[in-house]
């Protein structure tokens, strides 16, 4: 059985799009290619990551530091209409989800994390289609999709997958809410450990005076 660190999933806003940025522009060529379906160069990345509108689309992050973003996944609500049609029917609202994680943090379930967090999203928020884009040998990416039974539409060597959702439910509604309050507890944890690291480098005493049960270096 695969160890896997404790994954806390927190919805971003626009204070984390120098993160943002910064994940995305560690992903190799060959990661832009499977992500963005093109090997964007970094200003086409910055205007990607800079052109995201909290308003309108949701996007999730998984940080391993107050500063380190190592999954992002990007919720973009569609118009139907301009989605290929899986079996005739059409779906009221539909959401697009694009997803990456940083090379050191893969096969850790952060990828399939990600995907339920915005599966919930959708329900919490009456969309009742989930639809992925991807190449055919995107075997990750594929893999996440068929564990969560997605409908999946292989042509040209590219992939269109489509889940259908079930409405939301209190438990739907009561999970969501409860993730986000751990996440984001975490992460001002995360981020009053490192004030209390400064001080004390301040004062000349070093990190280890930190008991490590308290640097919460085990949850990403
Ligand atoms: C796709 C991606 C997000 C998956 O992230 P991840 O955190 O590694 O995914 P998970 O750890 O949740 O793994 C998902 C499944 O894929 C499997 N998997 C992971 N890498 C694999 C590989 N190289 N070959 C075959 N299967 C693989 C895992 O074993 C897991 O299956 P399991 O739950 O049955 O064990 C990541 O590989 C990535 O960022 N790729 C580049 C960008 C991209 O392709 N985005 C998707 C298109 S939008």
């Amino acid at each position: 059985m695969k160890d896997n660190p404790v994954i806390f999933i927190k919805e971003l806003s626009e204070q984390d799009r120098p993160f943002m940025l910064n994940h995305f522009l560690g992903l190799s060529a060959s990661d832009r290619r499977l992500r963005f379906g093109a090997v964007l160069p970094d200003e086409a990345i910055t205007r990607y990551v800079n052109g995201i509108d909290f308003s309108r689309d949701t996007v999730f992050g998984v940080y391993e530091s107050t500063y380190n973003l190592v999954g992002v996944g990007h919720l973009a609500f569609l118009d139907p209409v301009a989605l290929p049609a899986l079996d005739g029917s059409r779906s009221d609202r539909i959401a697009e989800f694009g997803v990456s994680v940083s090379a050191p943090m893969r096969r850790k379930n952060v990828g399939t994390k990600l995907f339920d967090r915005a599966t919930l999203h959708c329900r919490n928020n009456h969309v009742d289609t989930l639809y992925i884009h991807c190449l055919a040998s995107n075997k990750p990416m594929l893999c996440i999709a068929e564990k969560a039974g997605m409908k999946i539409h292989k042509d040209h060597g590219e992939v269109d997958g489509y889940l259908h959702l079930p409405s939301l439910d209190p438990d739907s509604l009561r999970k969501e809410s409860a993730e986000e309050r751990v996440a984001s507890l975490d992460y001002a944890l995360n981020g009053r450990m490192r004030d209390i690291v400064r001080w004390l480098r301040k004062l000349g005493l070093s990190e280890k005076a930190v008991p490590s049960s308290n640097r919460s270096s085990d949850s990403v």
